[in-house]
């Protein structure tokens, strides 16, 4: 166990590179199954899920080392399609695996994903998607067993724009028989990602981006003959508002290197309603926050380009500290709000009816202990730390540590007082 401290009212101040994203990279890591070249990948982020992910490779027989900051994959080898059980429940991205296991030797087995518990997240869509391509799926003591080997393209609608399944399903249909369409196609930036790897791959996979993708199935030979798919991950976006929703907490002034600035901007436009100055230039984004945060009439989350899911923890955090009320609608997990009532024992305020939270903003938040209770909860709370009196003490930091390289060495490093302990003592956590 581990846990962050925090001691509030430190201005932030100085640059930070925004890392690899965690969403690009592991459906990225799933599909290097479908590589038979040597895979490069740069700026991959060291992160627990991604340590997990790479685990579940291993047992199917994938080489990967680390080599200073790349990591190098070849999956000429892998030779198993039954996922690891233990480390599927673990790492929701599990899921990811099905459709390229499906696209490299027709079957995959593997069992009911985990993950961060935020609502049920079930996995009907993956599953509906891929039954659509030819798919037959059967359960059988808690395993989902897949047969593929009829895979043929087909024209698949989505009850509604998820990003896994979109993702499950662009890897399968690589290797189905024809031309597959995805309509209401999710459309975030690491979905762009994904494409641009599989196009490396020798796949034609065009649309990403859009609510309709194409997926040509088979390989396209005159890649083929590359030796290496060299890729470089996309910067976080999550992370890079994490750090923006820092600065406007703290106050300060911070530069984010490596940043897209167009996949932030729901976030910056919230910040800038918070009072925050937000310049942008090329990969840098500049903010500048000496005031009190302002209330933010309305967040509501939806999928891209609306505000994202994975930032409402740290939104509903500011909005705590914020001058007047703030609503959140959170509209794309029904049960994301478990940061709220550790917020509470901060001296935060606020009311909650189902999936809409109205917060009332106090001026200061008073320093206790909390336990993160999901990854970007984790984030909210450290957050809510820098803008507390006295020491805030996060339990849980692991949790966080499934989505940031290390958030207390980058918010140190802009000079934040807050460090880490690695806990000896049993405590119950629930
Ligand atoms: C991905 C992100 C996660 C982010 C989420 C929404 C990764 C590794 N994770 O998760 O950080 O919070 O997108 O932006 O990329 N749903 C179903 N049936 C399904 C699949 C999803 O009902 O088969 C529902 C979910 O319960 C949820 C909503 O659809 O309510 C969105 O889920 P989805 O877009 O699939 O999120 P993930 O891919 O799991």
């Amino acid at each position: 166990m581990a846990s962050l401290i925090v001691t509030g009212g430190r201005p932030l101040s100085g640059t930070i590179r925004v890392s690899g994203a965690k969403n690009a990279a592991l459906p990225i890591l799933a599909a290097t199954l479908l590589s038979k070249e040597p895979v490069a990948l740069y700026d991959c982020p060291h992160l627990r899920d991604v340590a997990n992910m790479l685990s579940i490779l291993n047992a199917l027989g994938v080489h990967w080392a680390w080599e200073e900051a790349v990591l190098r994959l070849d999956a000429s080898s892998a030779n198993a399609y039954v996922m690891p059980q233990g480390l599927s429940k673990e790492l929701r991205s599990s899921i990811f695996m099905l459709g390229p296991l499906l696209a490299r030797f027709g079957h995959a087995v593997c069992t009911f994903p985990g993950g961060c518990e935020i609502g049920h997240r079930p996995i009907d869509l993956h599953l509906k998607g891929l039954t659509m391509l030819g798919v037959e799926i059967r359960e059988e003591h808690g395993l989902i067993l897949c047969d593929g080997c009829a895979m043929r393209g087909a024209e698949i609608h989505l009850d509604y724009p998820s990003v896994g399944a979109t993702e499950n399903i662009m890897m399968a249909a690589v290797q189905a028989k024809g031309e597959t369409v995805i309509q209401n196609a999710a459309r975030e930036p690491e979905i762009e990602d994904l494409q641009s790897f599989l196009r490396k791959l020798g796949y034609g996979v065009s649309g990403a981006g859009s609510s309709t993708i194409r997926i040509v199935g088979g390989r396209v030979p005159s890649v083929m003959e590359e030796e290496c798919v060299s890729h470089r991950i996309i910067p976080d976006r999550i992370v890079a508002g994490t750090m923006l929703c820092a600065a406007a907490m703290a106050g300060g002034e911070v530069t984010l290197q490596n940043a897209v600035p167009a996949h932030v901007a729901s976030v910056m436009a919230k910040l800038r309603e918070a009072g925050c100055a937000i310049q942008t230039e090329g990969d840098r984004i500049h903010i500048t926050a000496h005031a009190r945060p302002r209330e933010i009439k309305l967040i509501e989350t939806l999928p891209y380009p609306g505000f994202p899911t994975d930032m409402q923890a740290q939104m509903f955090a500011l909005c705590t500290i914020a001058d007047g009320t703030s609503m959140i609608v959170e509209n794309v997990f029904e049960n994301r709000f478990k940061h709220g009532a550790e917020l509470l024992r901060m001296g935060a305020s606020f009311t909650q009816k189902d999936r809409t939270i109205v917060i009332r903003g106090v001026e200061r938040l008073m320093g206790t202990r909390v336990a993160a209770r999901d990854l970007r909860g984790g984030a909210a709370l450290t957050l809510a730390g820098l803008a507390a009196d006295g020491e805030t003490v996060v339990e849980n930091a692991e949790l966080i540590d499934r989505g940031y390289d290390r958030l207390d060495r980058m918010l140190a490093s802009l000079g934040a007082q807050i460090r880490r302990e690695e806990e000896k003592e049993e405590r119950n956590t629930q």
